[in-house]
């Protein structure tokens, strides 16, 4: 299967951003350990990053006839971003929505997602585990 991970504004910054909140790896770090894992094995795994709602639209319509699957962390964008939630719609694939943080326990404004209605699951507060997740229930690989 081939699945697209897509990573919003400021994740670059892993490692150093809040670590408190976000943990201490960086975000090389967490891709490697995606790529390792046993579960990825057979799966063709692509990472994009980008910090500009433009590019994530670009990404993801690029994309589209390469993914069988999107798994993506919007970033602040979760909260407002109705142009990726409509580029994630138009190219019609399951969509799994991740976050490092427990959106639901943090300010008022991140419990709001615009993305999580058009996506299989949305995965909060379960750090890299959750990208691990997504992969897991977007190939029905659940051991
Ligand atoms: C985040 C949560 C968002 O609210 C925040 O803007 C981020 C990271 C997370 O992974 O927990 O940048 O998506």
């Amino acid at each position: 299967m081939n699945i697209l991970i897509i990573n919003g504004p400021n994740l670059n910054l892993l490692g150093e951003r809040q670590p408190d909140l976000y943990g201490t790896e960086t975000l090389d770090e967490i891709i490697g350990w995606l790529r390792d894992h046993p579960q990825a094995a057979g799966h063709s795994l692509k990472f994009e990053q980008s910090n500009h709602e433009g590019d994530i639209v670009d990404i993801i319509q690029a994309n589209r006839t390469w993914a069988n699957a999107i798994i993506i962390n919007p970033a602040a964008f979760t909260h407002y971003s109705y142009a990726i939630r409509d580029a994630l719609e138009a190219v019609d694939k399951p969509i799994v929505e991740v976050h490092l943080s427990d959106i639901k326990n943090r300010e008022d404004f991140r419990e709001t997602s615009v993305i999580e209605p058009i996506c299989l699951k949305q995965i909060v507060g379960k750090g890299k585990q959750g990208y691990l997740e997504g992969i897991m229930l977007l190939t029905g690989d659940s051991n």
